[in-house]
């Protein structure tokens, strides 16, 4: 396929990551509801390691695609039918620089998160020692990845959508 499903001049996994980050948002909200306000912590851990795993391979992907296949974004935002001017251009880096400061530093916390719990909690899991730090750590993901899914959306519509 040369360009992505969503019906713009993008890629097929550009195009598939963008899905996973509007995906990855709901079924966040649904663990945390789980484990919240149904205390239903099996759930809630089995939820949290699909996302981890689902979000691992979307990026690893996503990379390849990009930086190997592509050479980088820009060679993907000039496939556009209508050009982007010099100052869409510099406006899409700039928001891109925005959305990179939350979609490196979230892997970091979620893999920090994700590894704790793991090694920390009980098993099958409970509240216990290490629920204080968990709680921050995973409020801290959470707003990070939450972030990272906005301001992602946000590049791919000032790069693909707007004026196209
Ligand atoms: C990166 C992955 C994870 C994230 C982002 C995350 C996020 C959270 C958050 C935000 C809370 C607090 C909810 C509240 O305010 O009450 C929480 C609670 C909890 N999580 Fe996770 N979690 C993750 C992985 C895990 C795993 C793998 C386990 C099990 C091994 C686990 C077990 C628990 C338990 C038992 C609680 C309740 C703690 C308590 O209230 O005492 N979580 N999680």
């Amino acid at each position: 396929m040369e360009y992505g499903f969503l019906g713009y001049r993008s890629t097929f996994m550009l195009d598939f990551v963008v899905s996973a980050l509007v995906l990855i948002v709901p079924l966040l909200l649904f663990s945390l509801y789980s484990v919240k306000l149904k205390r239903n912590f099996s759930l809630h851990k089995k939820l949290q390691i699909v996302l981890g795993a689902v979000l691992l391979v979307a990026v690893t992907a996503f990379e390849i695609d990009v930086q190997i296949m592509h050479g980088g974004w820009q060679n993907i935002v000039n496939q556009r039918e209508i050009p982007l001017t010099p100052e869409q251009f510099n406006f899409a880096r700039n928001v891109l620089y925005v959305h990179l400061v939350f979609a490196v530093s979230t892997p970091l916390f979620w893999a920090t998160t994700l590894f704790l719990a793991l090694k920390r909690i009980p098993n099958p899991p409970a509240p216990c020692a290490h629920s204080k730090l968990h709680q921050k750590l995973g409020w801290i993901s959470t707003i990070d990845i939450t972030l990272t899914s906005l301001t992602g959306l946000y590049w791919y519509y000032v790069a693909f959508v707007a004026s196209a």
